[in-house]
């Protein structure tokens, strides 16, 4: 067995160990001279064993003094171990460090083209006095045929087949369905608010189509509706000339003919003048049809509680759906439902 230590020894290793210790800076030489000193084969722990058969005297004066080499250099590996990788950190964030206000390269997105003119023609109608109203997609029979004059097995609804929800209720007017058209918001505003009134309803509607380029089995329509004292076509023409107008930025020619809907009597078509540059570059121009409309049918008004022999009103509705496929010149409506970023990336 080696030699046992002495008091002087113990003094002479921690003196060696100080001057060792001030020229330690990297992580490799730290963990080297703490196992040298402190680990399990330094001398260190050797010499604790030797303490058992010192005598007592000795082991008095040198059992503490181990005590305290071995808390002391435990501590000052530890808080040097702490220090360079704390050193080691910092040097490696100067270049290696994440710019969060950088981030992933992002794509930016955009208003969808149908909500962007949606918004556009809610304010137009807005700065002519008109309230946007708002009612339920899943829509009772009465609200989307009976109150607009359409009763059961008349004819006008086979026009607008839709999706009807089972139910049990022995009315059918309290059935449900998806409602095909924003009309049904005419008679809720009617009913809640009376007359006079001022509103667009935009809204999903829903068919039941076969999905092509130009059908889809839901879309988007705008309804209008103002009923007050002595409203008449004229100034439904003149709203609707404004609407298009501030839509397309440039002044919208609009012509009336008649047309058949159940709500309205007369009823009427309306249709748009239509400039476009033909495939030989040729400016060129025709009718287009735009909307249904007409003067609110007294059943209508009766229905919503509104009084037609004082009331009069006007009422249009047209599809969102087409007047942004108009607007952009998008040749197929399923892309407007389809997410795909080469598309929406256009607008
Ligand atoms: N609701 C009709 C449709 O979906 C469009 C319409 C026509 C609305 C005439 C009206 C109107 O308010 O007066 O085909």
């Amino acid at each position: 067995m080696a030699e046992n230590v002495t008091p002087q020894q113990l003094t002479q290793t921690h003196e060696q160990a100080l001057r060792d210790f001030a020229s330690i800076n990297d992580l490799e030489s730290l963990k080297f001279f703490t196992s040298q000193t402190v680990g399990k084969k330094s001398n260190l722990g050797l010499w604790f064993k030797q303490l058992k058969s010192l005598d007592v005297e000795m082991k008095k004066e040198l059992g503490p003094k181990l005590q305290d080499f071995k808390n002391y250099w435990e501590q000052a590996c530890v808080s040097k171990l702490q220090a360079l990788e704390t050193a080691a950190l910092n040097e490696k964030l100067k270049t290696d460090f994440i710019d969060v206000t950088q981030s992933y390269p992002t794509q930016k997105g955009a208003i969808h083209p149908l909500s962007q003119v949606q918004r556009h023609i809610e304010s137009i109608f807005m700065g002519m006095g008109f309230e946007v109203a708002d009612g339920p997609e899943v829509e009772t029979e009465w609200h989307n045929f009976d109150a607009l004059n359409v009763p059961a097995n008349h004819p006008a609804r086979d026009m607008q087949d839709t999706f009807f929800v089972n139910s049990t209720q022995s009315e059918s007017k309290n059935n449900s369905v998806l409602r095909t058209q924003t009309s049904n918001i005419q008679i809720r505003k009617m009913l809640e608010k009376g007359a006079p009134v001022r509103i667009i309803a935009p809204g999903r509607v829903y068919r039941n189509e076969d999905v092509d380029a130009t059908h889809d089995a839901m879309f988007y329509q705008v309804e209008g509706l103002v009923v007050d004292k002595n409203i008449s076509v004229s100034h439904l023409k003149g709203t609707l000339e404004t609407m298009l107008s501030a839509v397309f930025g440039k002044t919208m020619k609009v012509r009336i003919r008649p047309g058949y809907f159940p709500f309205v009597e007369p009823g009427l078509e309306v249709d748009i003048w239509w400039e476009y540059t033909d495939k030989n570059g040729e400016e060129k121009g025709r009718w287009l049809e735009f909307c249904g409309a007409g003067m609110v049918h007294p059943n209508v008004l009766r229905n919503s509680n509104v009084d037609p022999e004082i009331y009069t009103g006007f009422a249009f509705g047209f599809g969102l759906t087409r007047l942004v496929m108009m607007k952009y010149g998008i040749e197929d409506i399923r892309l407007l439902s389809s997410n795909k970023r080469e598309f929406l990336q256009q607008f």
